[in-house]
């Protein structure tokens, strides 16, 4: 069997996971999983964390999303596969998976703090790409894909209890910003991940205040 360095398998899992999410038109494509891996890699750098288990889950943790895929997202057997067929060792493969699970938002009133140094840093990189003007773009990207609504003024936002109730939840978009995205600051669980989210997390308020006063035509002169 043939035993590769760190970055050859890396850059070897990278190249199976860009063919995995080639084709999606939901934000979640090959250039989200890029940018988490970009940004889980600086934060990493800045916080005590083992670079090599936070850029594996960095670029497989989408693969088994219950939003995407038609997987198990309990054992995630589409990284299991990617890892194992890249000769990665059985330890790594579960420290891997371990962070994958504790990575996804569950709803606004489920606890999702995670247990580990690598699993803070991929959950705070993945939800950096969810706020900010990519965070907007992805957010109607993704609405536009399940065939949701905009906005609808008839509708209230629902702070979801359980994971459940946030995975059948069939909500407009403008709504996923109060159960979501406009949350998302105040819950990353490091430092270097809150400097990159004040700007991106003001940008979101405006829009959001913005599409209201327009909605409302309250934005004339
Ligand atoms: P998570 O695993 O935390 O959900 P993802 O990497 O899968 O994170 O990205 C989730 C993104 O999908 C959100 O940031 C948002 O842009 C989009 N999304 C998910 N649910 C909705 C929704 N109900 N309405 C609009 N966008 C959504
Ligand atoms: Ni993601």
């Amino acid at each position: 069997m043939q035993v590769l360095d760190d970055s050859s398998i890396v850059q070897q899992v990278a190249r199976r996971v860009e063919a995995f999410h080639e084709v999606d038109t939901t934000g979640h494509d090959w250039w989200h999983i890029w940018r988490v891996w970009n940004l889980a890699r600086h934060i990493a750098q800045r916080e005590s964390a083992i670079m090599l288990q936070v850029e594996l889950a960095a670029l497989l943790h989408d693969m088994d999303d219950h939003k995407l895929a038609q997987s198990d997202g309990e054992n995630l057997p589409n990284a299991r596969n990617v890892l194992h067929d890249c000769n990665v060792d059985n330890r790594l493969i579960e420290s891997v998976v371990q962070i994958i699970k504790q990575v996804s938002f569950k709803g606004a009133g489920v606890d999702t703090t995670p247990t580990s140094a690598e699993a803070c840093v991929v959950q705070d990189a993945d939800r950096l790409d969810a706020i900010g003007a990519i965070g907007i773009a992805r957010a109607f990207a993704y609405g536009g894909s399940k065939h949701r609504e905009l906005y609808n003024p008839n509708e209230e936002p629902i702070m979801h209890g359980t994971f459940a109730e946030y995975k059948s939840s069939k909500g407009n978009t403008l709504n996923h910003f109060y159960e979501k995205l406009l949350l998302l600051k105040e819950r990353l669980n490091t430092q270097s991940a809150r400097e990159l989210a004040d700007g991106r997390h003001r940008y979101m308020e405006g829009f959001v205040e913005q599409f209201l006063g327009e909605w409302n035509l309250e934005d004339k002169p």
